[in-house]
């Protein structure tokens, strides 16, 4: 099935979190414009061969350019990607993307920080919920955790139904979050406000 993806796609309303260290991190979407420099901030954790920072990071990369080329990733469309980007006095201190399958099916990508300790990766994920449920509007995201950090987390805090029985796009065990789930959870997880 194909999808006016232009008429499905909308840019994440930018949000200002204050970190526990006092710094300003704001969350926007990112712009094609923006991938090269963004991907040049990530290169340092390629070189983090520990929980999961190197293969994370390169997969990021790889689909930062696929999108830019309009390829497909994972088997979602290009054109459903979208990249948070959280900044700190302009610099980039952290990311995390996603897709759609359809417009109704969010699939959940990657999520890192370049910033340890100040609970970024954290910070950002609940942005990229909002971009799903309430700004996109799907019912339904379907994600892995990869490493154990992220499963403690970014998934057993948020009570995500796992499939043991199924997989998801990236071929490893299947868990999902609703809508329902979502608005239960939001309340206390999203924190920060919209500028
Ligand atoms: C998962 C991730 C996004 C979480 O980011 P975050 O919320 O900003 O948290 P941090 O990475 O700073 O810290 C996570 C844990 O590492 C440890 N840690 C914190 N600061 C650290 C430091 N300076 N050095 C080493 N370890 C540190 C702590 O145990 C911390 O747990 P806590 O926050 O509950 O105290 C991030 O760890 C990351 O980018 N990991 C690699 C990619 C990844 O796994 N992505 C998610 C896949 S499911």
């Amino acid at each position: 099935m194909e999808y006016d993806w232009s008429k499905v796609m909308k840019p994440y309303p930018p949000r200002r979190i204050i970190l526990p260290n006092g710094d300003e991190m704001i969350v926007k979407s990112m712009e094609k414009s923006e991938i090269e420099e963004v991907c040049d901030a990530l290169i340092p954790n390629l070189k983090i061969h520990k929980d999961w920072f190197d293969l994370v990071t390169a997969e990021l990369i790889t689909e930062f350019y696929l999108w830019r080329e309009n390829r497909p990733m994972w088997g979602l469309p290009a054109e459903s990607h979208f990249n948070l980007v959280g900044r700190v006095n302009g610099e980039v201190v952290g990311v995390t993307n996603g897709a759609l399958r359809d417009p109704k099916t969010g699939c959940s990508l990657h999520t890192t920080t370049l910033r340890r300790g100040l609970q970024i990766g954290a910070y950002l994920w609940p942005c990229k919920l909002e971009m799903y449920f309430d700004v996109l509007g799907v019912d339904v995201v379907e994600a892995s955790a990869e490493s154990l950090i992220g499963g403690r987390k970014l998934f057993q805090a948020y009570g995500f139904t796992a499939h043991p029985d199924k997989k998801s796009h990236f071929g490893t065990m299947l868990q999902t979050m609703t809508k329902q789930q979502w608005d239960r959870i939001k309340a206390g997880k999203l924190v920060g406000e919209r500028i």
